[in-house]
């Protein structure tokens, strides 16, 4: 073998072993099945965010917090998966929630009613799920700026 071939399979093979490595890195992601840190940008649900973009620490959530999956996650009845398993597929809340953009009150609508029409925005399950618990605990963020880091200007 020439010098050059040598060169050419010495590159070759260096670039295979760093695919292997990669490869093997983002398969034992896609399997574990937990998302850790989650930036949450449903373009979506908003077309253009005018806040600045929360980072959710799902996987610190799940394992740190003491929370279960049922807390967020429900079916069709809303009644709490509990079971749900890392690898599971799981269904976005848009697809339930599934109306876009933000809730606007109607002056006529007692609060019930604002309470039920909130609740069918992705806008409001998102907040009342996260700010509810965080209100409820005690613990955890309430405050806009806490989550939205910084009002991204339009
Ligand atoms: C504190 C709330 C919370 C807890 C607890 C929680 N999740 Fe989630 N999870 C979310 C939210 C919010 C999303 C994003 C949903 C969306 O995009 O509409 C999500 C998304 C997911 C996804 C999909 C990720 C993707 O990229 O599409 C999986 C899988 C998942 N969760 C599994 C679990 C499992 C398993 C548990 C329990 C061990 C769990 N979650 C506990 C809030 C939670
Ligand atoms: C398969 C459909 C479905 C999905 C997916 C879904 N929801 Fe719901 N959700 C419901 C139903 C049904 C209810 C009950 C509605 C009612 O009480 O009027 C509900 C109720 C709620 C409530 C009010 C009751 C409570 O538990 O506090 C919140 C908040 C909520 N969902 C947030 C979320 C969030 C956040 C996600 C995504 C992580 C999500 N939902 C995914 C169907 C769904
Ligand atoms: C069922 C309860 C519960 C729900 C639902 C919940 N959280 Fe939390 N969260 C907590 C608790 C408890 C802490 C405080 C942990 C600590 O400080 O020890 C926390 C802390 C946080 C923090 C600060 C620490 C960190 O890990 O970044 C952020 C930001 C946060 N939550 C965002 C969210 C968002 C966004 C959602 C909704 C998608 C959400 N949380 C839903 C319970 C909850
Ligand atoms: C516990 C964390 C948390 C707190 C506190 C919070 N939000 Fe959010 N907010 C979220 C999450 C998560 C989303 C969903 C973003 C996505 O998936 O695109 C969101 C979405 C939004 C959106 C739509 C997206 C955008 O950027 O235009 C607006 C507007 C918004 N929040 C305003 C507020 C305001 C105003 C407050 C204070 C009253 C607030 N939020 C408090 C977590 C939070």
């Amino acid at each position: 073998m020439n010098h050059t071939v040598k060169q050419i399979l010495m590159v070759l093979t260096i670039a295979g072993v760093g695919m292997l490595f990669l490869t093997a890195g983002i398969n034992a992601a896609e399997e574990s099945g937990m998302p850790d840190v989650m930036t949450m940008k449903n373009e979506n649900a908003f077309p253009q965010h005018r806040m600045g973009i929360v980072e959710f620490s799902h996987k610190a959530h799940c394992e740190d917090y003491g929370l279960t999956c049922g807390e967020c996650h429900h079916d069709e009845n809303g009644q709490p998966l509990n079971d749900l398993a890392a690898g599971d597929p799981v269904q976005g809340c848009l697809e339930c929630h599934e109306k876009t953009g933000r809730p606007r009150r109607d002056q006529s609508m007692s609060p019930e009613e604002w309470q039920a029409e909130q609740l069918k925005y992705y806008y409001g399950a998102i907040h009342e799920n996260c700010m509810g618990c965080h209100k409820e605990k005690g613990a955890g963020p309430t405050r806009c700026t806490e989550c939205h880091p910084r009002p991204e200007t339009q």
